[in-house]
């Protein structure tokens, strides 16, 4: 993987720091599957969970840097969004309401935290811990980063199992009323604020108790609380089962009295597929678990309902192979579906976490110190999904293809005729997988061609003919295999180390354990338009700019 990755040191990691961009005009509200904001513009839920429902209610990391700094960090990598947790415990028991950061953080021995908030953050030591969550969330607004607030538990602590009594409505840490009076000053709390745009109801509900009757019986209260505290706030519903079962929609949705304000949110983490990735075929692995998550939720999508896929993540620094195969597959759906979504997570580190002080979150996409991207290569991948591809207002230009790599996140562009290579998504040309299976790149009209074993696919006119043909192969539908076939075998694309696309013999189709990665490639469909893509020039329909102006001063340009 690091082999095949060493042409990215040529991309510059700072290209991705540009200028923040601004908050959308709130209050968001749905339209069918789409988030949009108050112009009914698509908005792109880029988010990072950010924890602050441990055992001291402080959001994590503040002992490491200034609050300001993290904040820009979070913009400065992409992220337009933080999903914040919060334990109910914070709003309904009041020796906690009224503890300080300082007296929270000391009352558990955490003395070299304390230190640390002391020299990085001193001006919130005094503060409540409501107070310290509160300029948070501001911090947030001052770098333009919106905010959903998550209820992650009752009882402050690592969340979640399923006899910690806090699963399901009913258990013993989770009194449905208190739940549900705790909603309601939270949305009040945050009424009129310039960055919270909504609420997760409640993190993975689970447990035995668990009941569907209890589920749409308090999540529509959940719901219809909210809405009334505070009435410009996205709900958000987690599933049954940790928030990976929301199948039970297909058969009978919510009922609430407001309309346009309703998310679903699902969970997904490769290691809920068992051992699939570590000892199964990828493109099987992929397959199954994709079309689990679409039994599960996705479908969602098509029956146009928001779906905000809240919980995902990997080992950031790859040491983990099922997580490598995982995260591939997983980046390729968050493509195709232009899904909403929030990494697990934002945190490089916790106060202290199961036992253990200064806790190092291998998951965490900052690291440990807070200073930095744990691994800039992993931000620079994660940035091919962090801004849309379509829904409403994104532009008026008709739909295209991009041809995703999910192992880079970059997509593959057209040098010249004779080379094509992957590059940043959005400056990718305009191509189009037609019916005859063609892959043709609009602005030349020529045609995707394979020429030999090892050797540059290039682009050539013989659209049409077996060398122009490609197929989508093996369980993931993720191998693009030519119909011609090399000594008795398919060949599939695939990618040089330089980062040029080249045609090898087809990898791991199945049975095999092994790592096809570099194979994999998505065809999406896109109307997105930055400047960068000269190629879109041509699919302008006439007198057509002058609507693209706005947007493209708008927007971040890699
Ligand atoms: C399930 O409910 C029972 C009865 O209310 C309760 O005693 C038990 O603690 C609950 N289980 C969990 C895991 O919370
Ligand atoms: C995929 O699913 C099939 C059928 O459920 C199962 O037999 C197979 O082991 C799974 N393969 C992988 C790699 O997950
Ligand atoms: C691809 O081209 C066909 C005509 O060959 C056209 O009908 C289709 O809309 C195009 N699709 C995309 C995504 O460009
Ligand atoms: C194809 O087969 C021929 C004859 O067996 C062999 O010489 C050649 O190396 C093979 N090509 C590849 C790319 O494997």
């Amino acid at each position: 993987m690091f082999i095949l990755l060493s042409f990215l040191l040529f991309l510059s990691p700072t290209s991705l720091h540009t200028e923040s961009t601004s908050l959308p005009s709130l209050p968001l509200s749905t339209s069918s599957r789409w988030v949009v904001d108050a112009a009914g513009r698509r908005v792109k839920l880029a988010c990072g969970n950010w924890v602050a429902h441990m055992e001291a209610v402080v959001a994590e990391g503040l002992d490491k840097q200034p609050i300001k700094t993290i904040s820009e960090r979070i913009a400065s990598m992409g992220f337009n969004c933080v999903r914040l947790t919060w334990p109910t415990d914070l709003l309904s028991d009041p020796s906690l309401a009224s503890l300080t950061v300082r007296a929270s953080l000391l009352r558990l021995g955490l003395m070299e935290a304390a230190a640390g908030v002391q020299a990085n953050n001193p001006e919130i030591m005094d503060l409540t811990l409501f107070q310290a969550f509160q300029a948070v969330v501001s911090n947030l607004a001052d770098s333009n980063i919106m905010v959903i607030l998550d209820n992650q538990i009752t009882k402050p602590g690592w969340c979640c199992s399923n006899l910690d009594d806090n699963g399901f409505f009913g258990d013993k840490f989770f009194d449905p009323e208190e739940w549900l009076e705790a909603l309601t000053k939270m949305a009040t709390l945050f009424r009129g604020s310039t960055n919270v745009v909504g609420m997760s109801l409640r993190n993975e509900l689970r447990g035995p108790n668990q009941t569907l009757e209890g589920w749409y019986k308090y999540m529509q209260r959940g719901a219809e609380a909210v809405h009334s505290a505070n009435p410009e706030m996205l709900a958000i519903l987690s599933g049954l089962d940790y928030d990976k079962d929301l199948s039970f929609l297909s058969m009978k949705q919510v009922e609430l009295a407001f309309t346009d304000k309703l998310v679903f949110e699902l969970h997904w983490y490769g290691f809920s597929d068992g051992q699939d990735w570590q000892n199964g075929n990828s493109n099987e692995a992929c397959g199954n678990a994709t079309s689990n998550f679409i039994r599960k939720g996705g479908f969602l999508l098509k029956d146009g309902w928001p779906l905000f896929l809240s919980e995902f993540g990997v080992d950031v620094m790859g040491n983990s192979l099922a997580d490598n195969r995982f995260l591939s597959c997983f980046l390729s759906v968050a493509a195709e579906l232009d899904l909403d979504w929030a990494i697990w997570a934002l945190q490089g580190s916790y106060y202290h976490r199961e036992g253990q002080l200064d806790f190092d979150e291998t998951y965490g996409v900052l690291s440990r110190d807070w200073s930095k991207a744990r691994n800039e290569r992993f931000v620079y991948r994660l940035a091919g999904v962090q801004k849309p591809f379509q829904g409403p207002g994104l532009s008026n230009i008709p739909q295209y293809n991009i041809i995703f790599h999910p192992l880079t996140g970059l997509c593959i562009q057209k040098k010249s005729l004779f080379k094509l290579e992957l590059g940043p998504c959005a400056q990718s040309d305009a191509w189009n997988y037609t019916l005859e299976d063609d892959i043709m790149e609009k602005s030349s009209g020529f045609c995707l061609q394979v020429e030999d074993i090892g050797k540059p696919a290039k682009l050539g006119t013989q659209c049409g003919e077996s060398s122009s043909k490609w197929k989508l192969i093996s369980d993931s539908k993720m191998h693009i295999a030519s119909e011609m076939v090399f000594n008795g075998s398919a060949v599939c694309l695939d990618v040089s180390p330089e980062g040029l696309i080249v045609t090898n013999f087809c990898k791991c189709l199945r049975h095999e354990t092994c790592s096809p990665e570099s194979q994999w490639f998505k065809i999406i469909s896109s109307t997105r338009y930055e400047t960068g893509q000269k190629a879109l020039m041509d699919l302008l329909p006439t007198g057509a700019l002058d609507v693209y102006t706005p947007i493209v001063g708008r927007r971040r340009l890699l």
